[in-house]
């Protein structure tokens, strides 16, 4: 089956838990304003359930999903055009994401890296809902019939999942109901690493600030941290295989491209032969070009809250005008009685 018979529609979801990182910017919400377009319906979340599979402090909690909802809009979501909401607020997510529970297999659960990643050792004390996480994740995805996912890369095995409990769901209930969404992992910078650490993704949960640029930091932080990122004593080379076996020096040739636009292969070209002392400045000033506008936006955007509250409210209804039929047709296609 493919996905033709379905409206393009893109739909994808940050968690609020923590400050917004570079990897976010350059994985997620810069491609999500790219697609904003006539080719696809654009639909952008936070993700307020997925945040609490690990503990949330209630207050910081809705402010991050605030903080979502202005760094979306500063960057260049258009609420108009795209449908903005947060999670909880469309109950059907998680009604979905029960009949998915019933759908996937737990086997297929003990094979998510990221959930053994985030439990390491201690399997035993995550909560349940952590290992349930990609059925509810799936469930975001297929509520809409979504076709689309732009993720970055470490939610590949995810998407995937959602395509095998809706292969399963469609083969179990003989129906082409759920669209086999395709994940959209494209550009420079679909895994921007930590900057002291080539092998670690940038991550909001890193242990120190300096591995990290948050979509916050003022011009100052931002070149220091590009400063002090770690790198190797050689210069720039003229092609990209050059940087075989050069995971920061591939990394933050990777961050000018998404930053800039441009492909690795030109920044490149352009930096051939260049030193850390003239890369790492550009690359700053980039960064800083690029991200001081958003930031002084979201900042303008979160002075007003009531504001920012109003378009997640209507984007919810929204949501739901397309959610509401899809998870009736779906209690109808398993044979839960309606009478109301
Ligand atoms: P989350 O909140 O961890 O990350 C949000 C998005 O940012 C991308 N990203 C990165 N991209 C490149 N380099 C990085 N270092 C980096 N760090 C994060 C992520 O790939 C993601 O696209 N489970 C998801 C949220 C989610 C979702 C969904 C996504 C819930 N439901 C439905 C798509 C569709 C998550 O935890 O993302």
């Amino acid at each position: 089956m493919t996905a033709a018979k379905f409206t393009p529609r893109v739909f994808s979801g940050i968690k609020p838990s923590g400050g917004l990182t570079l990897g976010n910017y350059l994985g997620a919400i810069k491609r999500w304003v790219d697609m904003q377009g006539d080719a696809f319906e654009t639909i952008y979340c936070a993700v307020d359930l997925h945040a609490i599979t690990v503990w949330q402090d209630p207050a910081e909690l809705r402010n991050s999903t605030r903080e979502i909802a202005a760094a979306l809009i500063a960057s260049g979501i258009d609420t108009e055009r795209s449908i903005l909401f947060n999670q909880s607020q469309v109950p059907a997510h998680a009604e979905l994401s029960w009949i998915f529970n019933c759908v996937a297999r737990v086997g297929w659960m003990n094979r998510m890296t990221q959930f053994k990643d985030k439990a390491g050792k201690n399997t035993e004390k995550v909560s349940l809902g952590l290992y349930a996480y990609p059925a509810l994740m799936a469930a975001d995805i297929l509520l809409y019939h979504a076709t689309h996912v732009p993720v970055g890369e470490d939610q590949k095995q995810h998407v995937e999942l959602t395509r095998d409990i809706a292969a399963k769901f469609n083969n179990d209930f003989k129906t082409e109901f759920f669209p086999l969404t395709t994940p959209v992992i494209e550009g420079p910078a679909t895994r921007v690493m930590n900057l002291r650490d080539g092998s670690k993704k940038m991550s909001k949960s890193g242990q120190s600030d300096m591995e990290r640029i948050n979509m916050t930091d003022d011009a100052d932080t931002i070149a220091k941290k590009f400063r002090k990122a770690r790198t190797d004593p050689e210069p720039l080379p003229e092609t990209l295989d050059g940087l075989k076996g050069r995971p920061e020096a591939r990394n933050l040739v990777d961050i000018y491209a998404g930053l800039s636009g441009k492909t690795s292969e030109q920044v490149i070209t352009e930096f051939a032969g260049a030193g850390w002392g003239r890369f790492k400045p550009a690359l700053a000033d980039l960064a800083v070009d690029k991200l001081a506008p958003i930031s002084t936006e979201m900042s303008r955007l979160m002075a007003d809250p009531a504001e920012i509250d109003r378009i997640m409210g209507r984007g919810a209804e929204r949501a739901e005008e397309i959610a509401q039929p899809i998870l009736k047709k779906t209690y109808d296609i398993v044979g839960l009685l309606r009478s109301r």
